[in-house]
């Protein structure tokens, strides 16, 4: 494909981004990369990337007890705090790469996921970052009270945001990172895998204000690589902003808040050729959503689900500890079994027999008849 500038690639932000972004039969080229460090990524990704083997769901996923060894503020405002998380012996963690997140399981038995954003190196430690959130549903509190010392469960980590994008082999040579506030902790690791392998990387980190920004002193030896762009500095960026230098040698790696997330992906034409891959904090828009209620088999508990919310958001008012993770339907933790009723799917990753045996991702899949009712085997 011959080179086009920015401008002829890049649409006005209107729009629902593609169903199925998220997946494709190609790897891109930070999994090349990361492929070439840690062979053992390149099997994950090839399944996930869906040809022969059904996707493994989470009963795999092993929980391990950890120590927080290390608590650190991490930006100027002091509400991002970095948790260093070490074994209960010396046995290597297993390895991770760039963009890879851990489930912890907090005391209160909350599950929350946060990006890793320390050295994949480092087979002794983990290390996450969470924003204070006091408005949220209670994770980002209780994690701030956690003291050093304090042991907490956590998933091996898994992988959900180097998803490629559908039916684009990869022709990437350069890489282009956007992270919106808090989002810098999974890219954070992925600069630092590209610079390593000496590909060409540039990233734009945007925030309300630099205060906000977290591990500012650790992207400053990258000089000009890095971008920082703050509301109050510089105005909200648009999407053609943040996409600045991009063209059709590049991959756009984007996570932030789904606002940003979305005009940068409605912002590149399908037919651009632009790899894109992308992680927002929370689920995606219900499009076409229609009320209907799940029962929870065990206690008879009835929840309403409304048309403009998930089965997921629904049924976390009645269980709190229940398992997610993406919210979007690719990485398979909040699936559950459905013992009556008809389920319009809306993912991509079960397979038919999978769907016949009654399994059911429920951030995004919803009953399909209005009024209709799920019950679910919890
Ligand atoms: S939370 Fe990932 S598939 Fe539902």
């Amino acid at each position: 494909m011959m080179r086009r500038s920015l401008r002829a690639l890049v649409k006005p932000y209107v729009g629902e981004p593609p169903r199925g972004l998220y997946r494709a039969k190609a790897p891109d080229l930070l999994i090349r990369i990361a492929g070439a460090a840690v062979p053992h990524f390149l099997s994950v990704v090839t399944r996930l990337g869906g040809d022969t083997e059904p996707p493994e769901l989470p009963a795999a996923v092993n929980r391990t007890t950890m120590r927080i060894a290390d608590r650190r503020r991490v930006t100027a405002d002091g509400q991002v705090l970095a948790l260093t998380l070490t074994p209960l012996d010396d046995t290597p963690l297993p390895r991770w790469n760039p963009g890879a997140h851990l489930d912890v399981h907090l005391p209160s038995g909350l599950i929350r996921q946060y990006s890793l954003c320390g050295d994949p190196g480092r087979r002794g430690e983990y290390r996450i970052a969470v924003r204070h959130s006091p408005e949220g549903a209670g994770g980002s509190v209780e994690v701030h009270g956690l003291s050093t010392g304090r042991l907490v469960e956590v998933s091996d980590p898994r992988n959900a945001f180097m998803m490629p994008l559908p039916g684009s082999a990869s022709r990437a040579s350069k890489l282009h990172f956007i992270a919106g506030g808090i989002g810098i902790t999974p890219i954070l690791s992925m600069v630092r895998l590209a610079e390593q392998q000496g590909t060409p990387w540039t990233l734009h980190y945007t925030g309300r204000h630099r205060d906000a920004l977290a591990f500012v002193d650790e992207l400053a030896p990258y000089g000009e690589k890095v971008h920082v762009r703050t509301d109050d500095e510089h105005g909200v960026p648009s999407a053609a902003a943040l996409l600045d230098g991009v063209d059709p040698t590049t991959a756009v790696y984007v996570c932030g808040p789904p606002p940003m997330v979305d005009a940068v992906l409605r912002a590149i034409p399908r037919d651009s050729g632009i790899e894109v891959h992308s992680e927002r904090f929370s689920a995606a828009p219900v499009v076409d959503g229609r009320p209907f209620e799940l029962e929870l088999a065990h206690c008879g508990t009835v929840v309403g689900v409304g048309a403009d919310r998930s089965a997921l958001a629904a049924l976390r008012n009645a269980v709190p500890s229940v398992a997610y993770s993406c919210q979007q339907g690719y990485c398979g933790t909040c699936v559950q079994r459905v013992v009556s009723g008809e389920v319009d799917h809306r993912d991509d990753l079960l397979t038919e027999e999978q769907r016949r045996c009654g399994q059911m991702l429920v951030c995004v899949s919803r009953a399909k008849s209005t009024g209709e009712r799920l019950v679910l085997d919890l």
